[in-house]
Order: C-alpha cells, then sequence, then structure tokens
C-alpha cells in the first residue's frame, strides 16, 4: 500500500494550469479598488441584463407554469423532447441532430470533448472568445489562428494558408469580440474552401439574432450540403437570459453518427439540463411576440452602439465599427501603452473595467483591449470622459 505523505496546503492539479478566463478574472481587481470605495463601470462582461436588457417574458412564464406540472426527476440526458423537435423546426434538421446544453459553454466543452484529440489541429479566429483557447489547450489540441482584415471580416487567404490537415474549424459570428458579422459573400468562400479540404465547421450562433447593420444571413442555408458542420445557441444572448443557462447544439451533414454518439455519453454522465427551462425555450425560440422584442433590443443597441463608436473615435483607438452583438475590440493608437494588461490597469484605477486583448489571443500588432456597449448611453459617456485621461 502507498502511503502518500499529508501535505497542507492542497494543491490543484497541473492540468488547472490551462483553465483561465480573463473576462472574469479582472473582476477579482476591479472589486477590491470597488472595496477602497471606488465607483466602477464594469464593461468587461457581455452579460445584457446587468444593463437593464429584460430577458424575454415568455421564459419565465413559461418556467412558472413548467414547475406547476407534476414532473421533478431528471429530463433526459440529451435533452427534453419538445425542445429537441422544437429546435429541430428551426435548425431544420432531425430532433435526434439536436443536444440541450447548460449553455453553449457546456456544448464546447462537449465539442472539443468528443472531438478534438491529443496534437489534433483546431482552426480558431484571432481573436477568439476567450473560452475555446482554454477547452483546445484542456483537450490538448492544437490551436492554429486565421485572421481577421480591417473590416472584421474573416482573412479567406489566410485561412486558406492554414486549414491543410485541421480537423475542424471554429466560426463565431457576430463575432465576440470584434462585433463583426460576416458577409454572405466571406461566410461562401469560407464554406467553400472547407468543402475542398474537408473539415467541418464548429458554429457559435450564440449572437445570431443581434445583427444591427446589414442583412441577416443564415448560415445553415449556405453550408447545408457543402461542408459538415455543428450549429450552436442559446438563450444568453439572443434572450438576453444568460442565467437560463440552456442552450442547443445540433449536427448538420451524415458524417456525425459517431460524434453523435460520443455527445450523447457526455450527457449521460451529466444526467441532464433544467427540464423546466427546456420547457420555457421551446416556447420562447418559436413565440410569435419574440420578433418585437428582438427588434426593441437591437434598436437599443444600435443607440449605445452609436453613442460609444462616437465616443471611442475622438481617441486614439481603432477598431472595425461594430455591426453586430454588442462588443468592440480596440487597438490602442498611443505608443504610450505598451502591455494591454498595464493599460487595462491604468483604466481600472480611473474606474472602467476592460479586458486586455490578449485575453482573446494573442495580439502580434499592438495592444489590444475589448469592451461591451450594452450600458446606456450616458454611463458609456462617463467611462470614456474617465479614459480620455490616460490615453
Ligand atoms: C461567442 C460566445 N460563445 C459562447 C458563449 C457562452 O454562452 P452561454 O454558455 O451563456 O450560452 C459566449 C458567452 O459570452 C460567447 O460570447
Amino acid at each position: 500500500m502507498i502511503h502518500l505523505k499529508r501535505q497542507l496546503p492542497y494543491r490543484p492539479t497541473e492540468r488547472m494550469n490551462v483553465v483561465s478566463y480573463p473576462i472574469r478574472d479582472i473582476v477579482m481587481e476591479a472589486k477590491s479598488e470597488e472595496a477602497k470605495g471606488k465607483k466602477m463601470i464594469y464593461l468587461n462582461i457581455g452579460d445584457p441584463p446587468q444593463y437593464g436588457f429584460e430577458p424575454f417574458k415568455v421564459i419565465a412564464e413559461q418556467v412558472k407554469s413548467a414547475l406547476e406540472e407534476n414532473w421533478k426527476g431528471y429530463a433526459p440526458s440529451e435533452g427534453d423532447e419538445q425542445f429537441r423537435k422544437t429546435v429541430a423546426k428551426i435548425e431544420k434538421c432531425n430532433p435526434e441532430d439536436v443536444f440541450a446544453v447548460a449553455g453553449l459553454t457546456e456544448g464546447i466543452d462537449f465539442f472539443f470533448h468528443s472531438f478534438i484529440g491529443f496534437g489534433e489541429k483546431v482552426l480558431l479566429p484571432n481573436p477568439v472568445y476567450p473560452l475555446y483557447l482554454s477547452k483546445a489547450k484542456q483537450f490538448e489540441g492544437d490551436s492554429v489562428f486565421y485572421r481577421h482584415d480591417v473590416d472584421g471580416q474573416i482573412d479567406v487567404g489566410n485561412m486558406a494558408k492554414k486549414i491543410e490537415g485541421a480537423k475542424a474549424i471554429v466560426i463565431i459570428n457576430p463575432n465576440n469580440p470584434l462585433g463583426s458579422v460576416y458577409s454572405e459573400k466571406n461566410l461562401s468562400e469560407v464554406v467553400k474552401l472547407c468543402g475542398e479540404y474537408d473539415v467541418p465547421i464548429f458554429y457559435d450562433g450564440s449572437y445570431d439574432q443581434l445583427i444591427l447593420e446589414g442583412k441577416q444571413v443564415d448560415f445553415r442555408k449556405i453550408a447545408r450540403d457543402k461542408v459538415p458542420f455543428i450549429y450552436g445557441s442559446s438563450l444568453s444572448k439572443d434572450f438576453s437570459y444568460p442565467g437560463a443557462r440552456i442552450g442547443w447544439v445540433t449536427f448538420h451533414g451524415d458524417k456525425w453518427t459517431e460524434v453523435k454518439n460520443a455527445f450523447f455519453l457526455l450527457c449521460n454522465q451529466r444526467l441532464s439540463v433544467n427540464w423546466e427551462y427546456q420547457k420555457a425555450a421551446a416556447a420562447a425560440i418559436v413565440h410569435p411576440s419574440y420578433p418585437a422584442y428582438i427588434a426593441n433590443m437591437k434598436m437599443k443597441l444600435m443607440e449605445r452602439r452609436d453613442t460609444f463608436v462616437k465616443m471611442a473615435s475622438k481617441l486614439p483607438l481603432s477598431f472595425p465599427v461594430p455591426k453586430g452583438a454588442f462588443y468592440a475590440f480596440m487597438k490602442i493608437e498611443t505608443p504610450k501603452w505598451k502591455k494591454d494588461l498595464q493599460f487595462v490597469r491604468a483604466a481600472l484605477k480611473e474606474g472602467v473595467v476592460f479586458v486586455p486583448g490578449s485575453g482573446f489571443g494573442r495580439q502580434e500588432d499592438g495592444v489590444y483591449f475589448r469592451s461591451t456597449f450594452l450600458p446606456e448611453p450616458h454611463i458609456i459617456e462617463e467611462a470614456f470622459a474617465k479614459i480620455r485621461r490616460i490615453l
């Protein structure tokens, strides 16, 4: 028998070294400033209710009525039947291709767990939502990055140089952190390229209803029958209800049978996703009042975006004007700041919380940070008045 020498304090495992989430990591520093009495404006996180956006009301109503039903057991691991049927209708796939997940976060985790093995190449956007970086490391994939052009469109030429041998490619549209919306032409070129190299796409559509400018393009239509893909979304952003922790992942194309089985096992392992919220999601995503709800949300977002852009353009900052979601990824155009974290910490001292650009992958050509434009216009103005002092 091996007797382990008792050691205090206990230490987490080595594999914890790759786990990080820069969007929240910075909050600890902000809280300690707040504890000293400083008022903080949090522009680090894309959490709509924090900034006064009401979740789509139908969800709470439907949760209440689901609570009155007798069912109090686990839901089926892969998802409630009605939920899967409803999502399948929207996604134009079979209910068996739909999996309920606890926010798309869990879908991304399951995707890497089931599909990206040791040393396997996964093509990620740069900049990228940090969870993808963390998951690729956790499952020991080989992350390779494709670039965007100055307007925030995918640089397909750059992608073409890197795609050979990739196991999968991730597309986030509208993009977090860039706020860009890829054009139909851009997406068609990507699909064509992926088809030529037989590389499937993981499409993160978390913000797919939040297109503020330009045409609403349905990626599923562009990609169907041309390249296998997985489409994911959730209630978090499009329905302003991140606390619901409900998302979905759907498989498209005929090559996924074994991966779907693996997904199924991962779903079984965590038993189930909250049943009442799945019931509510099924009602919400096809509810006749949703179009009016989302139109109102977009109207508010446009006003906030316009204020943000007006204020930011008075400062030495450059960025693609956000056309979707609720973020901007800003490059600092003054030699004063050499490191993003130094700038973010200085902004924090002024009372504004941003996320350093390096949290979204290594930025080689300059110093970047990400901001949300979710707050009301007067708060955005206040934030810019504060950071003007340090830029
Ligand atoms: C691009 C993107 N994907 C996925 C997620 C995860 O969202 P959730 O787990 O709340 O559905 C987020 C959250 O901010 C995101 O920005």
